[in-house]
């Protein structure tokens, strides 16, 4: 077990794996580095550790082999059962919280959110139009903290967008998806979330029912699989998810990519000089400190894994970070190296939950960069402060204070 001062060892507990007393995953902010060294003292402890987790504790998976197995495990680790608990109940029931054959037809049924003509369109060119606008916004000082400029305004914009909903103010759309996501903390806040969001649908939704216009939310309407179509409040439940899951997400990813950036010039040099490379630091960038750091998950049933005895209803943690710094799968995996092999990337997930806005997230992470390169000419880091990811599920930095070449 790496010598830090992250964590120290307390023993041994009920599953016959060692307690360490590590910091609480759940709480603990652990900035940068802090949280991977957590991660790879829990992963040298063994493959299921029980782990700090929101003053409880939680079965945390460190090893590369192990979480895509727990991933793929869908009957013993089903996703739905701890979504069901975690945003079901304000977001509405949608495939996220289904398993098996429904799982299944829900997914081919919110199809058109991921593969269209509509989006097909959307992406050629509104994209870059999208986070061209954003820039707008900020660019003319030549300073800005751009998780709240650019990370927070960006995806949220780019989902409304290719949904084809009515435009809403950027304070909103974000407001709406982080309060949804925070349900099982503050469900109140969730709940007004929810209204709003629905009274600012609902116009659109009568509409594109009655007459569709070739944008997603009608595709979405309409879109048949066996004679079975998405009701009104089941769409409705899907564009919450759409935010939820997709947006905020790529927020965060946004954030670390900066991070990253401003952090190490010598990667910033290379995004700005070769931008042939540029989606080959996006792919790293995903690697080295994924958005979604470690994901809780409820096993359903008794399990055994690795020779560990798993209870019903214990809560696990899929650790995705530690994952993609198993030493076992990725040489020094420590190092940000934009010329490494990509193998194995786990920050998506796997599985039948695989995550279906992985294509569009690898394109809203590139298009952002390279317009952030292009219209910030000379970017670089204007004061550390909160610049290193924080958290552990939802991971990012705090703000990105940054300055640029103006005039
Ligand atoms: C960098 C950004 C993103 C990351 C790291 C990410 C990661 C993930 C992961 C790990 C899962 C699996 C969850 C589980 O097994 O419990 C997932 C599921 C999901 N993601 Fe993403 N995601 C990102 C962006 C997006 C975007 C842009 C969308 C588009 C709307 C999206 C929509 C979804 C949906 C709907 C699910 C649920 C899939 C299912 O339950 O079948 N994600 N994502």
């Amino acid at each position: 077990m790496p010598d830090t001062d992250d964590t120290r060892l307390i023993g041994p507990c009920q599953h016959g794996v060692v307690v360490s007393a590590l910091p609480d995953f759940g709480v603990d902010p652990l900035p940068g580095e802090a949280f991977h060294r957590a991660c790879a003292a829990v992963r040298d402890l063994g493959p299921v550790v029980e782990v700090p987790y929101f003053g409880g504790t939680a079965l945390m998976l460190t090893r590369y082999d192990d979480v895509v197995g727990a991933f793929r495990d869908n009957e013993r680790f089903p996703a739905g059962a701890h979504y069901e608990i975690v945003i079901e109940p304000v977001q509405g029931r949608t495939f996220e919280s289904m398993d098996g054959d429904e799982h299944n037809l829900y997914r081919q049924l919110a199809q058109p959110a991921f593969r269209s003509r509509a989006i097909e369109r959307f992406d050629a060119g509104g994209l870059a139009a999208t986070a061209h606008e954003v820039v707008d916004g900020f660019a003319e000082p030549g300073r800005a903290e751009l998780m709240g400029e650019f990370c927070a305004v960006f995806p949220f914009w780019v989902i409304s967008r290719k949904l084809g909903l009515p435009p809403a103010s950027d304070e909103c759309l974000r407001r709406w998806s982080f309060d949804l996501l925070g349900f099982l903390r503050d469900p109140e806040p969730a709940q007004r979330a929810r209204d709003e969001f629905d009274e600012h649908l609902a116009p659109a939704i009568g509409e594109r029912r009655r007459e569709p216009t070739g944008d997603v939310l009608s595709a979405l309407l309409h879109h048949e699989v066996d004679g079975r179509r998405l009701d009104d409040e089941e769409v409705v439940a899907h564009v919450r998810m759409f935010f939820a899951a997709g947006a905020a997400t790529t927020y965060h990813a946004l954030g670390n990519l900066l991070s990253v950036l401003l952090t190490r010039p010598e990667v910033l040099a290379t995004a700005v000089a070769e931008p042939q490379r540029r989606p080959a630091i996006v792919e790293e960038l995903l690697r080295f400190e994924p958005p979604l750091g470690a994901l809780p998950r409820i096993a359903t049933l008794d399990a055994e894994w690795q020779g560990v005895h798993i209870p019903a209803g214990s809560i696990l943690l899929f650790g995705i970070a530690a994952a993609n710094r198993d030493p076992a799968v990725h040489g020094r995996p420590d190092e940000f190296d934009v010329d490494r092999e990509p193998v194995g990337l786990i920050s998506f997930g796997s599985g039948p939950h695989f995550c279906p806005g992985s294509h569009l997230a690898r394109r809203e992470l590139l298009t952002g960069l390279d317009v952030l390169l292009e219209r910030l000419p000379g970017l670089h880091l204007g004061d550390p402060t909160g610049i290193d990811p924080v958290s552990t599920t939802l991971r990012a930095p705090e703000a990105v204070h940054a300055a640029w070449d103006v005039g």
